[in-house]
């Protein structure tokens, strides 16, 4: 089934994954694909509509993107949003100017004429804008459609060519309506059906990866978040057992969570899944080692050690699942940044397993959507919704040595903070929330003795991509609760702090 797309063309703004985001949530297939595309791959592409993204330049900048005003010619309908808007107004001849002042955050805007992108919405209502330049001119046959106080020309456009452009940013959800907006223009500018849902895709899916792999063998690294943990059902579903996962048990788990995976991919859905009891050998090789980046390497590498012990069981198999996602495909080429933490992930396998072939089946899916998927697959909660769990895992939530102690410690402690959490109701809106031992101990008294005992440290964040966070307000009486269950249940902890730091100047971990 060849799905209607939409075309969302980057411009380098912060917000240009969440307007392909509530695109597809909209029910509409769409790609971000860089601005500098040319009129004949558009044309191949075959997009119902274009979208302009933001960006942080101005179009009077040589150096700033700009497009082949052929675009506008093509018949296909464009939205530009923010420095879209401006760069539609300067193709087509209007005038952008630089405003006196930037205008950020809330503002109230008013419709002056009804157009197809206005159908359903007050007359007034709140938008959110960021810009500094804006369009003062549009350009002929374009009419003004809405503006602020400040801001002329808010929203313009020409219903005869199917082109608007919006200053303010519809993808935020401080823009009242904006989503609204976005939809006028899919469905009523772009006539989109939305054929985008996800059991179109679990069948679409099933009968492609069907085709690829018919009896040939695949290989997947299960390591229980859920990327893998989806990717596999999928195969599953699709090959049955012609797909063997690989589950390296290194003994660094949350509390319960090799169980739960066995439980649910082996028992639950028969997925030929096996288990590698590492435990041990993780342990000893950690024995003594208290740098973070160390560990981290010797976890990464041990792993892939492990794996490749089980793999050369199995012998050469024709493909190798990997769990990326849309955005790891979009960040991809992208310049490279420091390396703050060596991150540990699978991305060293494919140098030591014996396959033809990478198969990645969620590379067109964004983070929410692997959720859906989930869901649509008959994954429980539990794992749809498992927070983001670093590859070395609570390794690097305690400080200094890795022991057997203290692992049961943190363990214990870790479980009453999200048992905590799931019971307030505050799971889904906090991004990650964890407990951490630290290697410090301090004084306390229990039962009229005195303990010396560790120091567990709370650590929740909000975030939307891990790369800032800031930490969650967590009400006093969960903290309350968290902090009496962890001092009366758990031995070896006779205190708890919360973090209360945000990223940066922290990470999210603490190691
Ligand atoms: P930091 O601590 O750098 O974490 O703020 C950002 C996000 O990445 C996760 N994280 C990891 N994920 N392997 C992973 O797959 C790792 O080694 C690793 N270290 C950190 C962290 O949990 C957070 O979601």
């Amino acid at each position: 089934m060849q799905h209607e797309k939409v075309l969302v063309l980057d411009f380098g703004g912060q917000y240009n994954q969440l307007i392909a985001r509530r695109v597809r949530d909209l029910k509409v297939y769409c790609d971000l694909k860089p601005c500098d595309m040319t009129v004949e791959e558009i044309k191949a592409y075959a997009p119902i509509g274009i979208i302009f993204t933001g960006g942080p330049n101005s179009v009077y900048d040589a150096a700033s993107p700009h497009v082949d005003g052929a675009i506008f010619d093509l018949g296909i309908p464009v939205l530009g949003i923010c420095y879209g808007c401006q760069l539609i107004a300067y193709t087509l001849g209007g005038k952008v100017e630089h405003a006196a002042t930037s205008e950020y955050g809330r503002r109230e805007f008013a419709f002056c004429k009804e157009s197809s992108l206005s159908a359903g919405i007050p007359a007034k209502s709140v938008c959110w804008m960021s810009h500094t330049d804006h369009v003062t001119e549009v350009p002929a046959g374009f009419e003004v459609l809405a503006s602020t106080d400040t801001c002329p020309v808010t929203v313009f456009g020409s219903e005869k060519r199917r082109i608007y452009g919006i200053q303010f940013h519809p993808e935020v959800v401080h823009s009242e309506y904006g989503n609204r907006m976005l939809e006028n223009f899919l469905y009523r500018v772009c006539g989109a059906h939305g054929d985008w849902t996800m059991k179109n895709y679990v069948t679409e899916q099933v009968g492609r990866i069907r085709e690829k792999v018919g009896s040939k063998k695949v290989l997947c690294a299960m390591s229980g978040g859920v990327d893998s943990a989806v990717a596999a059902t999928l195969i599953h579903r699709a090959v049955g057992d012609s797909l063997t996962c690989v589950f390296v048990d290194h003994g660094l788990h949350r509390k319960d969570e090799p169980e739960e995976v066995m439980s649910v991919f082996r028992d639950g859905l028969g997925m030929n899944l096996i288990k590698a009891d590492a435990q041990d050998l993780f342990l000893e090789k950690l024995a003594g080692v208290s740098d973070p980046e160390k560990k981290r390497k010797i976890i990464g590498a041990q792993f892939i050690e492990v794996f490749e012990k089980e793999a050369k069981k199995i012998g050469a198999v024709d493909f190798l699942v990997q769990g990326t996602i849309y955005p790891d495909v979009i960040e991809s080429g992208k310049g490279k940044s420091a390396v703050i933490k060596s991150h540990h992930n699978v991305g060293g396998l494919p140098s030591v397993v014996d396959f033809k072939e990478i198969i990645e089946p969620l590379r067109d899916l964004f983070k929410d959507e692997v959720r859906r998927l989930g869901t649509e697959l008959g994954l429980p909660d539990s794992v749809v919704w498992r927070q983001p769990c670093p590859g070395p895992a609570l390794a690097i939530r305690i400080m200094g040595e890795v022991t057997r102690e203290k692992l049961e410690t943190l363990r214990e402690a870790d479980f009453i903070f999200r048992d905590e959490i799931a019971k307030a109701g505050l799971d889904k809106q906090i991004w990650q929330y964890f407990a951490v031992i630290t290697d410090s101990r301090t004084v306390g008294v229990q039962g009229d003795f005195r303990t010396y005992e560790n120091v567990i440290a709370l650590r929740a964040v909000t975030s939307v991509d891990a790369m800032t966070a800031d930490w969650a307000r967590i009400p006093y009486d969960v903290l309350e609760k968290v902090s009496v269950r962890i001092t009366n249940e758990v031995p070896h902890a006779n205190r708890v702090v919360y973090d209360i730091t945000s990223k940066p100047p922290a990470t999210i971990e603490w190691e």
